[in-house]
């Protein structure tokens, strides 16, 4: 099974792509992972995606899909894996069925999930990230049980630099999903839409129910 996650920033990609892995055993492949990555080992990848992503723009789409592709080539990928923050317009989305395709294998599903630009603004505002595991936390709507640590592995956590006001209000301009790119799944009749805005365990609910 192959499924997208598709959402403005702060809709809570990350955070359902982490549950929903963890009950259906696919693999989770997050495009902004693998570019702050990157920049952590400061790779010349890393070099180059920083420069947009600190300015809240996506990373070129040839250097992007060129990343992609080699991971998704990988073994533990061929079964099946939940794509978060990838594609993010129709170029992307082309690159990665062409690449389905000529394995015999396709988009089964894309989640849309829809929260409001408010309440976008005071997820991202919050937002905190282990250092080692990747896990999300909100300082208000899901804490940390130890403030600034890790439930799960104890590991530190830190706010990304992306997450400042000014970024951030970037972000929500260009980052949205474009309506040729929601169309092009529509079309393909995998489009499921779920109004993230609510608890994180009916959003989780909702997206298992249109996996099923
Ligand atoms: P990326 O890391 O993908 O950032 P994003 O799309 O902006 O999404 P976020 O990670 O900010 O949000 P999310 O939807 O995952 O929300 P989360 O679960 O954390 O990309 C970073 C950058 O890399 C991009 O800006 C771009 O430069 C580049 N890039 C990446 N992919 C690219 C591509 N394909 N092409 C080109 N460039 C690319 O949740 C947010 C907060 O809300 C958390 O604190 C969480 O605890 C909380 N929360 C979540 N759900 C709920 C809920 N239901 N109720 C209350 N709080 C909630």
């Amino acid at each position: 099974m192959f499924v997208v996650l598709l959402g403005p920033p702060g809709a809570g990609k990350g955070t359902q792509a982490q549950r929903l892995t963890t009950s259906t055993g696919l693999l989770h492949l997050s495009t902004g992972d693998m570019f702050r990555e990157n920049v952590r080992e400061g790779t010349e990848l890393g070099v180059l995606a920083q420069t947009y992503m600190d300015r809240g723009e996506l990373v070129p789409d040839e250097v992007t899909i060129k990343m992609l592709l080699e991971r998704i080539a990988r073994p533990d990928a061929a079964e099946g894996t939940m794509f978060d923050g990838f594609p993010r317009n129709i170029v992307q989305a082309t690159a990665l069925d062409e690449a389905l395709r000529a394995r015999g294998d396709l988009i089964n599903h894309a989640l849309l999930i829809a929260v409001s630009d408010e309440e976008l603004v005071a997820r991202l505002g919050g937002r905190w990230l282990c250092r080692s595991c990747g896990a999300v936390y909100h300082e208000r709507n899901d804490p940390p049980i130890k403030e600034g640590i890790c439930d799960k592995c104890q590991g530190e956590l830190y706010q990304r630099d992306d997450d400042s006001p000014d970024v951030v209000r970037t972000r929500l301009e260009k980052m949205k999903p474009p309506a040729d790119l929601i169309e092009h799944y529509r079309e393909a009749h995998v489009l499921s839409e779920i109004d993230g805005e609510r608890a994180l365990d009916s959003v989780t609910a909702d997206l298992l129910e249109a996996l099923r």
